[in-house]
């Protein structure tokens, strides 16, 4: 596989990184990625990436864009994981945010969004009193400043993942599609791949749940 640039995954020892970054390495691309834990690098190093020790809710822009040199495209799928909505706020947002302007300063061209497919509608939708509110207003404001980049990003919408195998196979939906199916981790890692390696989905949003068109037709 011919040599290609370095990929940096934020939130690298989160599940679909870990299945992102093999897959990654097998097209070529040099993976870099920022964990949390010095104690989580070697799970990183099986996942053929070289791990970077750095809490994404303490670093600033400039730290970021230091981790980021480099590289031409950054992934986020860090997330807080729900429950706590300070936490939630500063690593889903906040930390996202600064991420997007460290990768603009650092000259990064690419930037994937791992977000989630209701992002865009929820806002409106759900009582601000519903639990899973904070998440929602968190991703919809990220996605939303990183539309006003000059990054050339995808902002991918997968449904409720789930730990199946990947099938490589999708069915994408709008993003005000009611409702909201299953999408496998590893199909988002498949997805990862393909945006980075054939640069699909460029300056756009992408909602998909597990379907039966193959991955490369459904995103062009
Ligand atoms: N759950 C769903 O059904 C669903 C649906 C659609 C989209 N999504 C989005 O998909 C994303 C990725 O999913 P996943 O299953 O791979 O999540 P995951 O396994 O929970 O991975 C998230 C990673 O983010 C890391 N992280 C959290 N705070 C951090 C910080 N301050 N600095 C650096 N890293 C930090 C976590 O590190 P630690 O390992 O140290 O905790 C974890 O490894 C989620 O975050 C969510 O936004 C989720």
């Amino acid at each position: 596989m011919a040599e290609r640039g370095t990929v940096v995954i934020i939130g690298g020892h989160g599940k679909i990184a870990l299945l992102a970054a093999p897959k990654l390495a097998e097209a070529g691309f040099s993976v870099r990625s920022l964990i949390r834990k010095a104690e989580q690098a070697e799970d990183v190093r099986s996942a053929q990436a070289e791990p970077v020790v750095l809490d994404v809710e303490e670093a600033g822009t400039a730290a970021l864009a230091e981790a980021f040199a480099g590289a031409e495209a950054v992934v986020f799928s860090a997330g807080a994981g729900g429950g706590n909505p300070e936490r939630t706020r500063a690593v889903d947002q906040d930390a996202a945010i600064r991420s997007m302007d460290a990768a603009e300063q650092a000259g990064v061209s690419r930037y994937v969004m791992v977000s989630y497919a209701r992002s865009e509608t929820d806002i409106h939708t759900l009582d601000t009193d519903s639990s899973f509110y904070p998440y929602a207003a968190a991703k919809h404001h990220a996605d939303n400043h990183l539309r006003s980049t000059k990054l050339n990003y995808a902002i991918l919408g997968p449904g409720k993942l789930t730990e199946e195998p990947a099938s490589g196979t999708v069915r994408v939906v709008e993003a005000d599609d009611a409702e909201v199916a299953s999408t496998s981790r590893e199909n988002v890692a498949e997805v990862i791949r393909h945006v980075l390696q054939s640069d699909a989905a460029e300056r756009t949003r992408v909602n998909f749940f597990d379907g039966s068109t193959p991955i490369a037709e459904a995103i062009r």
